[in-house]
């Protein structure tokens, strides 16, 4: 008789438990329908979403409906995303299962070099950092949308390009966003003639309304339309670029240009209360934090306790994601960004252990703190196509508007990415986010990210959700995911109250409506420092496969104007 070892034994308890798993998840999979029949779309301006449902009227997947919203919301939305900077397109192909992330983040020119934003006296000159030409990294979108388009799409790059061709030409009416954010930037946008008389048209803030048209852009985008990247990296579009970045005191060059590669990185995966998480990974650290989060909040079952010992627990996470956040990511193709380990679900249950249940950890308390060496902006859009293909894509020029500068002759700002690299160890960005040797700035290298494009797979559902918003990106992605969990669905997702930790500062900003007086007493009670701001952040938009049921629901967030969900 065959002598079965106590381990031998557990791998094959652990073998048949596996396959009777995977069976019934075969199952259950097979009881539901395997296409959902219809197409969502939620993105942050109406003109985008309607472009994504043109091309899928035209035969197009989800993959050339990205395409067609990526680039609208280039032209209509360039407060947030555009040609001149960078995306993160995260995919599901229906087909065979297949998950990939398109990375085609901002890359450091080779010029770059780690104090190239420090003034003599050591400080960091936060004006040169995010605006104008210096602050600007190689754009990846183009690239990317070339990329999307021929490997995945199934259309031409040039038939999904046309809604956003049309819109630049013809035109498209101010909104709110776009006229707030335009108030909020004039002065800086009047340092350059080329953004100023894109967007100040008769030298001041357009009226709501007003129809704004960008024919110089449209122009480039027919060159891409009819050259595909190259119409953009080398030849006359490229050396525009080039002459009038160095010509206002930038340092591109044309190599930087035609050396712009796009990534196929494999996504970050995690897993909660039997749902699977397909998300960014590195240039972003918001997959690995979120991954890094679920697994230390998953055995609390948070979902079932009160309000104040929930976010107190959800602090803690957030808390200890920022912290690694800070020490360990950065562009895994320059620095070995500890990945098995972060996601790990021993590693959280170390990081649980420190958690107390009644008392905030001051963030320098936190271990390897000490090691430390010295010293609304972004748009995200979600899709599911009728054949069950997904892309959840998250996109960016990083603060409103990118650096603000635009190349003469050309219609588009370009971004200020490069404030995403810690410009000085310790010191914060724009975000306030600090960072070190991980994220410092090196030529070619792709600058840290935040954002988190996010994908959740289970038998009985399936959801696509993201949101712009800097640091808090990775926060409110959490929040949403949580709120799956829960059992709610995009609407109650895009409208939650956010709430935020990042480490560094110690405390917990929160949106007005985030916590009643009383809660904020218990939060302080606890020993959380708590800043309700004035403002709400983030601009959520999420679509959900119900399984089950059949039913595709989707939601854009309330919080901006301009954004729609349609499904179709
Ligand atoms: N530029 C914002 C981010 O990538 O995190």
């Amino acid at each position: 008789m065959e002598e079965i070892s106590p381990i031998d034994g557990s791998r094959r308890g652990l073998k048949t438990t596996l396959y009777l798993l995977s069976l019934f998840v075969y199952c259950t999979q097979s009881l539901y329908a395997d296409h959902p029949g219809k197409a969502a779309i939620a993105s942050a301006h109406y003109l985008a979403t309607e472009a994504g449902h043109e091309v899928l009227a035209q035969g197009g997947n989800a993959f050339d409906a990205a395409v067609a919203v990526s680039s609208v919301l280039a032209v209509v939305e360039q407060t947030s995303s555009g040609i001149g900077g960078g995306a993160l397109w995260l995919l599901h192909r229906a087909s065979d299962n297949h998950e990939v992330m398109i990375d085609g983040r901002e890359m450091a020119p080779a010029a770059a070099h780690k104090d190239m934003y420090l003034n003599a006296d050591g400080s960091v000159n936060r004006d040169l950092a995010v605006n104008g030409p210096l602050a600007a990294a190689i754009p990846g979108e183009v690239a990317g949308l070339e990329h999307l388009a021929v490997n995945y799409g199934k259309l031409p790059l040039a038939q999904s390009l046309k809604p956003a061709i049309r819109i630049a030409r013809e035109g498209f009416p101010v909104y709110t966003k776009l006229f707030r954010m335009l108030e909020y930037k004039e002065k800086v946008i009047r340092r350059w003639p080329a953004a100023t008389k894109a967007f100040l048209p008769a030298g001041k803030v357009p009226e709501m309304g007003q129809i704004i048209s960008l024919p110089e852009l449209a122009d480039v985008l027919e060159k891409i339309a009819g050259e595909g990247r190259d119409g953009f990296y080398t030849g006359a579009v490229a050396q525009k670029l080039v002459a009038g970045v160095r010509a206002a005191g930038g340092i591109w060059s044309m190599e930087d240009l035609a050396g712009y590669v796009v990534k196929e990185r494999k996504p970050v995966r995690a897993h909660y209360a039997g749902y699977e998480l397909v998300t960014a990974p590195p240039p972003s650290s918001g997959g690995i934090a979120i991954a890094e989060m679920l697994n230390i909040l998953e055995p609390y079952h948070v979902e079932k306790l009160g309000k104040v010992q929930r976010t107190h627990l959800v602090v803690e996470a957030m808390r200890r994601a920022f912290r690694d956040r800070a020490l360990y990511l950065g562009d895994p193709d320059f620095y070995p960004v500890p990945q098995s380990m972060l996601i790990a679900p021993d590693y959280a249950a170390g990081l649980r252990a420190g958690i107390m249940f009644d008392k905030a950890t001051p963030s320098d308390m936190l271990p390897g703190r000490d090691n430390l060496p010295d010293g609304t902006d972004t748009s995200h859009f979600s899709i599911i196509d009728s054949a069950g293909n997904m892309v959840a894509a998250t996109l960016t020029v990083n603060t409103i508007f990118g650096s603000s500068f635009m190349v003469p002759g050309t219609g588009f700002v370009l971004n200020n990415e490069m404030d995403d690299f810690s410009a000085k160890p310790g010191e914060p960005n724009a975000y306030g986010l600090i960072g070190f040797t991980a994220n410092e700035i090196q030529p070619k290298k792709r600058p840290l990210s935040s954002m988190s494009p996010t994908l959740i797979l289970g038998a009985d559902k399936v959801a696509v959700l993201g949101t712009p918003g800097g640091s808090r990106i990775i926060s409110m992605v959490l929040l949403g995911v949580l709120d799956f969990m829960a059992g709610n669905g995009p609407q109650s997702w895009v409208k939650l109250p956010r709430y935020h930790h990042q480490f560094l500062p110690d405390r917990i900003s929160a949106e007005p409506d985030a916590f009643t007086a009383e809660e904020v007493l218990a939060l302080q009670a606890m020993g959380h420092s708590v800043e309700v701001r004035n403002r709400c952040w983030g601009n959520m938009h999420g679509v959900m496969w119900d399984r089950k049921t059949g039913e595709v629901t989707a939601a854009s967030d309330a919080r901006s104007d301009a954004g729609r969900a349609i499904v179709r």
